[in-house]
């Protein structure tokens, strides 16, 4: 028996991939184990986005690596973002890999992994295995598992990227936007929905570039919404210059679409929106803001922001304060920016110093924690729809989801994990709610 341990950094997508190396590698006679130390393969699914998650891969591949000091047959693999980026390049950071697989390649993973236990069995020592050349067909889906019901299901439907924004290493990662045929997705969200999921959240680098078949992504959402035994549609995540309000009014009426919206603004300032070359102005974006809370009764909207962009002055900073009284989204990610070498931002000179990022990630996150907290507010003595996730069993309490994608504890619950259940409000603190079970919800 082969047994392999998977590790995933990153965004949801490369959960996604990690989901399908999980199945190519079950499929072909290996078993996922939950330690290193048991296991016979260990693969790590890296990321790029920001030097500190390479940073993190990198550690971890080093650690496996000195592994092998002990047991020459353990295959180390690095997979995704980062072997997509440096390539056969990481073999001077980590001497030991034996296999570099890229995002763009990741159905080689298996050959890579046989060949280098074989390899290995035979103490041959000789160059990675290395993949980073795009192939046109594409890793399983992740396998439905009914054994262990998954609520949550996250479909892929674009992958990719045809933006150039200045900061960010993903299109050179991923590559160019490729969508997959609609009868794929609906076929992958049917067999999820059959095995028990009731929420689909449907992946992409920019899921409002979804076409397909003649089909456009409202019309996609349409289609999958459409599934009977779903509740729940969401997507993330959005590029707001392929939004506008026809775009907005047609998705909004998409069936079972959960009031929840993640719209990336990356900074309040017109100048940085610019020199991000993000291609929409700042006056588009609160126009797609002001369309989507029209068209979607009650909606909870989320945001990404960089902090010290190259050349982000204190006034443009000041901006994106002003933007989050404007706007007031519900909650927000955000990063102190990070060069990547080979975007066009890298080449910048006029960088931020670390302690100014610092000071502008931490004012902004103290400004936010108080309009999430006051947002939140607007909750406190509703009743809401709530599927019930999990019990933490410790403190006693039940974890259930708002439509809203916000997280509403319960001190009691009679409706089962995976089922949905009415539940009142009672306190909202931060970015928490806790109430009380009021009854199961109707079907
Ligand atoms: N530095 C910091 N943050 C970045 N992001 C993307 N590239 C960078 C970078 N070079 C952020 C953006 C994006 C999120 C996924 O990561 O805010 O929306
Ligand atoms: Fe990281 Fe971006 Fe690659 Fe996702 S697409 S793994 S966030 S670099």
């Amino acid at each position: 028996m082969k047994r392999f341990f998977l590790e995933n950094y990153g965004c949801q997508m490369n959960a996604y991939d990690s989901g399908g190396m999980e199945r190519l590698l079950v499929e072909h006679g290996y078993t996922r184990v939950r330690t290193p130390e048991e296991a016979d393969v260990l693969l790590v699914n890296t990321c790029s986005v920001r030097e500190h998650a390479e940073e993190r891969a990198m550690n971890r591949l080093s650690e496996f690596a000195r592994l092998k000091a002990e047991r020459p047959e353990l295959v180390v693999a690095a997979t995704g973002c980062m072997a997509q980026r440096l390539g056969g390049g990481l073999r001077r950071r980590i001497p030991k890999i034996d296999v570099i697989v890229g995002s763009q390649a990741l159905p080689a993973v298996l050959e890579g992994v046989e060949q280098a236990a074989e390899r290995n069995a035979q103490g041959r020592r000789s160059r990675p295995f290395v993949a980073a050349e795009p192939l046109a067909h594409y890793l399983p889906p992740p396998a439905p598992s009914p054994g262990q019901r998954r609520l949550r299901a996250f479909i892929a439907i674009i992958r990719g990227c045809n933006k150039r924004c200045s900061y960010c290493i993903v299109p050179f990662t991923r590559g160019p936007e490729v969508s997959r045929p609609p009868e794929e997705i609906v076929r992958e969200a049917a067999a999820q929905v059959a095995a028990g999921a009731v929420e689909v959240m449907l992946l992409g680098q920019n899921v409002n570039a979804y076409g397909s078949g003649g089909v456009d992504f409202p019309e996609l959402l349409h289609r999958v919404g459409a599934l009977s035994g779903l509740r729940r549609l969401r997507f993330t995540t959005s590029h707001p210059r392929d939004m506008d309000r026809d775009v907005v009014a047609r998705l909004a009426t998409a069936p079972r679409l959960a009031p929840w919206l993640h719209l990336p603004v990356q900074s309040g300032s017109p100048r940085m929106i610019a020199e991000m070359d993000r291609e929409y102005s700042l006056e588009h974006y609160l126009e797609v803001v002001a369309a989507a809370r029209e068209a979607i009764p009650d909606l909870a909207l989320t945001t990404d922001i960089i902090v010290g962009f190259p050349g982000e002055t204190e006034a443009d900073f000041s901006l994106t304060l002003e933007l989050l009284e404007r706007v007031r989204y519900d909650t927000l990610y955000a990063f102190r920016y990070s060069p990547r070498s080979g975007t066009p931002a890298a080449l910048r000179t006029d960088a931020v110093p670390a302690q100014e990022k610092q000071r502008r990630i931490r004012a902004l996150l103290e400004r936010q924690r108080q309009i999430s907290h006051a947002r939140n507010q607007r909750f406190v003595g509703r009743a809401l729809e709530v599927l019930v996730e999990g019990r933490d069993r410790r403190r006693g309490h039940w974890l259930t989801r708002t439509g809203h994608n916000k997280i509403l504890m319960l001190a009691e619950c009679s409706v089962a994990i995976g089922g949905f259940a009415l539940a009142r409000v009672e306190r909202a603190e931060g970015q928490t709610l806790y109430g009380a079970f009021v009854k199961p919800a109707e079907g």
